[in-house]
């Protein structure tokens, strides 16, 4: 099989980076994370104090950075910023709850689209994020929309954040990310949205395994299609 292009977007915590990551596994091809590379240039921006509402400081901020995702085998993202790796540190509530502001400016999204257009080229990738079928990859062979509920988003993520040794509320974890969903979706500027050729999952009620083997059994039949 000619090696092709899968787009995966969809709101936040609907489980996209463990599905995608999974999936680039099985297909031996090359994943990349496009949400960690806004976290990296947000937790430089907090870090160093630049104003993240002001298009003037973000121009500067993004003259003075350089973003790498860096491979661990086929699918572990080691992302490095200005050559220190930072994949760690960019998952941290703070960076999370400020990402969307910097995602929100023309020119930060088209400093992140000539890096990630590049990283794709040669096909043999599964890339997510929210504008990945809409713009970066319009392209793509495979295009699919993942989403869950509110609720099975925020204890998904209210998980992920405990494993990590943060804790939080329900309540408060399902406020944070609708508002990062609202942003995301209403944003001037290639927002979150379904595309018309994506096929949408819903993953409340699915466990990874079943999530996978469905976008697998999908791929599968789009490429039969061609
Ligand atoms: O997938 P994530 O939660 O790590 O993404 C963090 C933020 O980055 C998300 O709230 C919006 C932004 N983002 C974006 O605007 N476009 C992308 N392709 C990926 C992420």
């Amino acid at each position: 099989m000619k090696p092709i292009k899968i787009a995966i977007d969809g709101p936040a915590g609907a489980g996209k980076s463990t599905v995608a990551k999974r999936l680039a596994k099985e297909l031996g091809y090359r994943y990349i994370d496009t949400g960690a590379m806004y976290r990296a240039l947000t937790f430089k921006a907090l870090k160093k104090k630049y104003n993240i509402n002001d298009e003037e400081s973000l121009k500067e901020l993004l003259k003075k950075t350089n973003i790498e995702i860096r491979r661990n085998g086929c699918c572990e993202n080691q992302i490095y910023l200005d050559n220190k790796n930072v994949t760690y540190e960019i998952r941290q509530p703070e960076v999370s709850n400020h990402v969307s502001i910097v995602a929100k400016s023309k020119q930060v999204r088209d400093y992140m689209l000539d890096l990630q257009r590049q990283m794709a080229s040669q096909g043999g990738v599964v890339m997510d994020g929210r504008d990945i079928g809409s713009v970066v990859l319009p392209n793509a062979e495979v295009k699919f929309f993942l989403t869950a509920s509110l609720e099975a988003r925020a204890k998904r993520r209210q998980q992920e954040l405990e494993k990590k040794g943060y804790y939080s509320d329900l309540e408060t974890i399902a406020e944070e990310i609708a508002l990062r969903d609202k942003i995301d979706q209403e944003r001037e500027y290639s927002p979150l949205i379904q595309c018309p050729d994506a096929i949408y999952i819903d993953t409340s009620n699915y466990t990874i395994d079943e999530v996978v083997e469905i976008l697998k059994k999908e791929i599968e039949k789009k490429l039969a299609e061609n």
